[in-house]
């Protein structure tokens, strides 16, 4: 008879987005004439450069002509690729990733989802809470948390490192040590960023103790102060201790052409396996690479125009975080994040919860945002809003939490 895995039945009901987007529907169904703006999930809403779209268009092309098809994508993705992310997000910023370290795949989600999979379910994890939802549920799912322990909103195996105001939603080291430690910066969901010295304060506790890092670096490209690292590899010894995840999705708009890779360098080792080799296994074996069109995509993102036209979309989206920090301190939310990073994190007025805060503003300013405390126990109180909505719709998003009847004072 066939079983199914009882680990999927400890999580919650539905992925936190999945559960605002129904609640969302659901409103919408019963107000057809609320004209509802959504800075919840971190969705672009700029459309994709031109650069990208006329590599897109040459590639279509390519892939309609005899001698320019192609089928399936080289196991690691196409080497014009790995050879300039290498060049521009390693090389040009004094990293040593070799274009071998590097395997392209169709975003970071996936791959910091299934990256669990080469380490033993015996493995202990270390998140940040608040944390993006997919670290843990992936975990859970491979039975590798323990129970969930409704009383703690944790679950049992899991280390929680706390990140609140009053370490500047910063992690501390910790006591207990975990053999996977699941880093993001600049912060989903806080919009913190972490200065060189700490993250090496990371790579060097890693290194002593045996523990890999797990580094998403999703948004680095909002990254405006020179003192915040890019990448992990900035610091020494990473090389032995860490796995970095990058997206297309929020540097060049890629959410829904889907484009990310991750770099695990070779003489990261563990039990003396070498993790590249295991992650190359996994990767041949299910997976056939990113679309071709897409890869050539991509390579647009390093090319001149490309570099101009990103850097543009990324300065549109960062004028609307200080539009909304901005607007929100005026109004008397506490409020922080927003500054090299689009994810801005704001206190609940008076003694609100995340979820009360959030069906609130959906009602009376028809604004939807993400509550903190989907995040984790110490996001309650704490609320997300995102800088990648319309320059039209942010500004009419803060007027309208602006006049709402109750303010944050
Ligand atoms: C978010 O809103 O946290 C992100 O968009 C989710 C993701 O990148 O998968």
């Amino acid at each position: 008879m066939a079983k199914v895995n009882r680990n999927y039945l400890k999580l919650p009901d539905s992925y936190l987005f999945s559960r605002i987007g129904k609640k969302v529907r659901e409103y919408g169904a019963a107000h057809p004439e609320a004209r509802i703006i959504r800075l919840g999930i971190g969705d672009v809403t700029q459309p994709l450069a031109p650069a990208v779209i006329s590599a897109l268009q040459d590639a279509v092309e390519e892939m309609g002509k005899g001698e320019t098809f192609r089928g399936y994508a080289p196991d690691l993705g196409y080497e014009f690729l790995r050879v300039a992310a290498a060049e521009n997000d390693y090389r040009m910023r004094g990293c040593s990733i070799s274009p071998d370290e590097i395997f392209i795949s169709d975003g970071a989600k996936c791959d910091c989802g299934n990256l669990q999979e080469i380490f033993g379910t015996d493995n202990t994890i270390a998140v940040c809470d608040p944390v993006y939802p997919v670290y843990v549920d992936s975990n859970v799912m491979a039975g590798r948390t323990g129970e969930y322990d409704r009383s703690t909103g944790r679950f049992r195996n899991v280390i929680y490192l706390p990140c609140r105001a009053e370490n500047g939603f910063v992690p501390e080291l910790p006591g207990e040590v975990p053999d996977l430690i699941y880093l993001c910066f600049p912060n989903n969901p806080t919009g913190a960023v972490i200065t060189k010295e700490r993250l090496q304060q990371w790579v060097d506790y890693a290194n002593e103790h045996g523990s890999v890092i797990l580094y998403d670096a999703a948004y680095e490209a909002y990254i405006s102060d020179e003192k915040i690292p890019h990448s992990i590899y900035e610091c020494e010894g990473a090389r032995t201790c860490a796995i970095e995840f990058r997206s297309f999705s929020k540097t060049a708009g890629f959410t829904g052409l889907r484009l990310g890779f991750t770099v695990v360098p070779e003489d990261l080792l563990v039990e003396g396996v070498a993790l590249h080799s295991l992650w190359a296994r996994r990767h041949g074996t299910k997976y056939n690479g990113a679309p071709y069109i897409v890869q050539r995509a991509g390579e647009a993102v390093y090319s001149e125009e490309g570099k101009r036209q990103g850097q543009a979309q990324i300065a549109y989206y960062m004028e609307n975080a200080g539009i909304i920090a901005g607007e929100l301190k005026a109004a008397g939310y506490e409020v922080s994040g927003g500054i090299n990073a689009p994810y801005i994190w704001l206190r609940t007025p008076g003694s609100m919860t995340s979820w009360e805060f959030f069906d609130y503003l959906l009602e009376e300013a028809n604004v939807v945002g993400t509550p903190g405390s989907g995040f984790g126990p110490n996001g309650e109180h704490y609320f997300r809003l995102t800088a990648f909505g319309s320059r039209e719709n942010t500004i009419e998003a803060m007027e309208r939490i602006r006049t709402m009847q109750t303010g944050a004072q």
